[in-house]
């Protein structure tokens, strides 16, 4: 096989850089199924790569891109075969292993999802790590008895990608949404989303007591820091909040008082590693009765391999808007 092209993630004394690499087959991360990638996508952690903003990866160089779909190339795992359509999303690709954003990747079969039916490679990759994650902050929540008549659900970073596609699923499921935003500029895309309400991140009064007039049914944080901290003390009671980011800041100063006096709990979400089942049935759900309503006009553009370290760049700045797929390589 000829050599082909690659983001990669180089360290140069204590800092991490990208380049664009020709590498082989056989510089890649050990794998029983190599992929001819169509498409990856853009997620907070791999601006964060990309820019050097954050140390995602474990081992240099490596293949940036924890999301990736096309088409099996070769396997020599009995459950994939030449042809077959399958994404990957998490399971350490694009972190500890050689990532999507490369025309080839060489990944472990575990790691392989076959597409499901009702999806195209590139609606996967606008669906990607994000649209997994809200799938499963909503599955959490639900389990954890969230009804609609419990209050809406308040999104913060609702104009990202798990943001903007946790509007749209949990509209469909009936609750009400509020998105609590930096970027009040962008109200007509969060309502066309589904949200109810539109609230600035910047003028809401946090408070300071441990319990604040409870506001929201429920939550799901993209943020962490005083933006959480906030929401434990706001949710009604019985609410669940889905903790899933530190868009903000990675600490959270509360007190037990939300959870011993209001049955509040607060749900880890961990999209990377996951029992096996429940990633084939969050992307069962994704393409079908959970399909986003909106996702054309979440992930509105196809951008180039080039143009990946410039839309990084956008997301560390806070500046992005919805999900952004990478065109990679083939006729898809
Ligand atoms: N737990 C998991 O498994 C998992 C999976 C995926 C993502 N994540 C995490 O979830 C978060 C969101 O990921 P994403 O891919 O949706 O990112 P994204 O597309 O870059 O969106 C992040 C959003 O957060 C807000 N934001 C960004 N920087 C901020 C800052 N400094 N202060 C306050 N708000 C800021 C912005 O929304 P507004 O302007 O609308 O407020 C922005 O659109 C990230 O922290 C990511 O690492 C975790």
């Amino acid at each position: 096989m000829p050599n082909f092209n690659a983001l990669r993630i180089h360290q140069v004394e204590k800092a991490t850089q990208a380049r664009f690499d020709s590498i082989s087959i056989d510089d890649l991360s050990a794998g029983e199924v190599v992929i001819r990638v169509a498409y990856s996508s853009l997620n907070y952690k791999d601006a964060l790569a990309v820019t050097g903003k954050g140390r995602i990866m474990r081992g240099y160089p490596k293949v940036a891109g924890i999301d990736l779909s096309g088409v099996v190339d070769s396997s020599s795992d009995a459950h994939f075969k030449a042809g077959d359509a399958v994404l990957v999303t998490g399971c350490n690709v694009g972190e500890a292993l050689d990532g999507g954003l490369a025309e080839f990747a060489r990944v472990p079969a575990s790691a392989v999802v076959p597409l499901p039916k009702g999806l195209s490679l590139s609606q996967a990759m606008a669906l990607g790590t994000a649209g997994f994650t809200a799938a499963m902050a909503l599955r959490r929540m639900l389990e954890n008895h969230q009804v609609p008549e419990m209050g809406p659900i308040a999104v913060t970073g609702p104009t990202g990608g798990v943001g903007s596609i946790a509007i749209d699923l949990f509209k469909q499921c009936g609750f009400e949404v509020a998105a609590i935003t930096g970027k009040m500029s962008a109200a007509s895309y969060l309502r066309e989303l589904g949200a109810d309400e539109v609230v600035d991140r910047n003028t809401l009064d946090f408070g300071s007591k441990p319990l604040e007039t409870a506001r929201w049914g429920g939550a799901v944080d993209n943020l962490g820091g005083d933006t959480l901290t906030y929401l434990t003390r706001t949710v009604k009671p019985w609410g669940n909040i889905a903790s899933i980011g530190l868009a903000q800041a990675p600490t959270l100063n509360t007190t037990v008082i939300p959870f011993i006096l209001r049955g509040v709990s607060l749900l880890g979400i961990h999209s990377v590693e996951c029992p096996r089942a429940w990633r084939l049935g969050l992307w069962d759900k994704l393409a079908h009765e959970w399909k986003p309503r909106g996702l054309e006009v979440i992930a509105p553009r196809v951008i180039t391999l080039q143009e990946v370290p410039a839309v990084c760049a956008e997301m560390v700045a806070g500046r992005a808007q919805g999900r952004t797929v990478v065109r990679i390589g083939g006729n898809f």
